[in-house]
């Protein structure tokens, strides 16, 4: 009696929790997958700010607004007083703008919705990549075409490796380029 019952146990419940359980293992972790990448993710931001405009057709440098690109891990978000220095004149009676001069007067940061993100177990800096004439397209996409800005690429451990391996075919303007590293600790240290 004992015995059937285990066997019984192990025949036939053991098998059903276990595909239960990758079964839903399975399902969760592809439904959540565009999710986890970030692909398409583009939430409203407290200010209407467009890159099409700004970056697009008035042509402003990325560099004038994201000024840590070149020198940092980071690249970094303006603060309103970077927008003030043409705001202050240009658009002045709009409702956008004046939100604008709201936050630069009050002294209170834009807490501007983060979309690109890495996990912090992950290192990533700008500064390296830039640097060596790496486009903000090959990894952001034709952000100057944006008024919304989503992302376009994934940034999982595959992706990154993906253009360390083959860094020329990734990025054929850029003839001087080295392969990235594939070690484990320059990305996790
Ligand atoms: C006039 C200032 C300004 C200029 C010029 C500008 N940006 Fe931005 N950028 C911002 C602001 C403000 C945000 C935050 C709001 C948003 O996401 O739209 C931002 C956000 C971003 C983000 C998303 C950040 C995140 O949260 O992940 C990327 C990527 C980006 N910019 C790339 C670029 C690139 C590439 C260019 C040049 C083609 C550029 N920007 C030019 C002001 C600017
Ligand atoms: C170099 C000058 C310059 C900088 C810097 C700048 N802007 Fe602008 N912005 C303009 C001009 C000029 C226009 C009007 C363009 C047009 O409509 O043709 C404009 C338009 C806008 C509009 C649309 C206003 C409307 O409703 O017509 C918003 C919103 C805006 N800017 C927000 C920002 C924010 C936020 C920043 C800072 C992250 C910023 N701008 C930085 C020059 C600038
Ligand atoms: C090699 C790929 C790559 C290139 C090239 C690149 N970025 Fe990024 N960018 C990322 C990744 C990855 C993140 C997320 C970083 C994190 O979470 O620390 C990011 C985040 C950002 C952010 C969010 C805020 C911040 O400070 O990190 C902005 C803004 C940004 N990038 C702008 C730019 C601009 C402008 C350029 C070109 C001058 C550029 N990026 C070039 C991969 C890249
Ligand atoms: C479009 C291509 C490309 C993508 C995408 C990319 N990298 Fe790189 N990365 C490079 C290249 C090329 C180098 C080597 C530069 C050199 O030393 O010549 C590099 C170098 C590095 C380094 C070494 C920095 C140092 O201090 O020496 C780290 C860390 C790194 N990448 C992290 C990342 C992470 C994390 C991601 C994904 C979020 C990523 N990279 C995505 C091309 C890329
Ligand atoms: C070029 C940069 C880079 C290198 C090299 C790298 N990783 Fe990663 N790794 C990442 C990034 C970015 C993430 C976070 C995104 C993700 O989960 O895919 C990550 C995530 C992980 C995770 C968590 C996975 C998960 O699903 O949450 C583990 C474990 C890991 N890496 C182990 C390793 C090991 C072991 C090596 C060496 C064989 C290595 N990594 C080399 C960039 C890198």
């Amino acid at each position: 009696m004992k015995n059937s019952l285990l066997d019984y146990i192990l025949r036939v419940r053991f098998p059903v929790i276990l595909f239960v359980v990758i079964a839903s293992f399975t399902i969760t972790y592809f439904a959540s997958r565009t999710e986890r990448d970030g692909i398409g993710y583009t939430p409203a931001q407290p200010i209407n700010f467009s890159h099409k405009l700004h970056a697009g057709q008035m042509q402003i440098d990325c560099k004038y607004c994201h000024t840590g690109v070149e020198k940092s891990r980071h690249a970094s978000v303006p603060s309103p007083s970077v927008c003030m220095n043409c705001h202050r004149v240009a658009r002045k009676d709009k409702p956008e703008i004046i939100k604008l001069a709201k936050y630069y007067n009050d002294g209170t940061p834009i807490l501007w919705k983060r979309i690109h993100k890495v996990p912090d177990f992950a290192y990533f800096n700008h500064s390296v990549h830039v640097n060596k004439g790496i486009d903000c397209k090959s990894c952001h996409g034709n952000v100057d075409q944006m008024d919304k800005i989503a992302q376009m690429n994934s940034f999982s451990m595959g992706a990154c490796l993906d253009c360390h391996r083959n860094a020329h075919a990734k990025v054929p303007e850029s003839t001087m380029l080295k392969n990235g590293p594939e070690n484990c600790y320059a990305c996790h240290r």
